[in-house]
């Protein structure tokens, strides 16, 4: 219905509104917007939002790496499914040959592992999505080219 878009787009501008006066800077520390009626819209109720992986910022000080987190991260929650040696019955219908256990197999697909996984996406796992800080490291890792320990240094 019409009516409901014109809702959504007063309740909207109203939000944006409030948030440009109280805020009154730059948008570069958006980590604050709890604002439940932001534009996503779905179950997630915090973490920021950005258009792609590009327009995600990489903190200057980050201090993430595959060794300390990206690794872990992936073992954790992806590999299950998005492992090279499962077998094909095995991967619970994940895409083969689309793995996780190297950095270089994140860096070739981080743009969609951001997308799916990272900040505000929540597709990916399928079921028990890790937190919202978790999910916003993910994004901080591989929005600064997830990095091995030795290329921090
Ligand atoms: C329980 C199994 C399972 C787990 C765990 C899992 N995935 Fe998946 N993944 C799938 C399946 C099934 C698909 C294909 C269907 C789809 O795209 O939703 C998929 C597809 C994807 C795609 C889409 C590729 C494309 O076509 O663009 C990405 C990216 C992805 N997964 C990343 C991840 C990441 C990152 C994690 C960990 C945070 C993860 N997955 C954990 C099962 C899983």
């Amino acid at each position: 219905m019409p009516c409901v878009v014109r809702h959504c787009g007063a309740i909207l501008a109203l939000v944006l509104g409030c948030h440009a006066e109280a805020a009154g800077d730059d948008d570069a520390g958006s980590e604050s917007e709890g604002g439940s009626e932001s534009e996503g819209g779905s179950e997630s109720d915090g973490p920021s939002e950005w258009s792609s992986l590009d327009a995600r910022p990489c903190p200057e000080d980050s201090i993430l790496s595959w060794e300390s987190f990206g690794g872990p991260y992936m073992l954790s929650y992806c590999t299950s499914c998005h492992g090279s040696a499962l077998p094909a019955d095995m991967r619970q219908k994940a895409p083969v040959g689309l793995d996780f256990e190297r950095v270089e197999q994140v860096r070739t697909h981080a743009d969609r592992i951001w997308a799916r996984a990272a900040d505000q996406n929540l597709t990916m796992p399928p079921a028990g999505a890790p937190g919202d800080e978790e999910r916003a490291l993910l994004g901080e890792w591989l929005a600064c080219g997830a990095p091995l320990a030795a290329e921090l240094e």
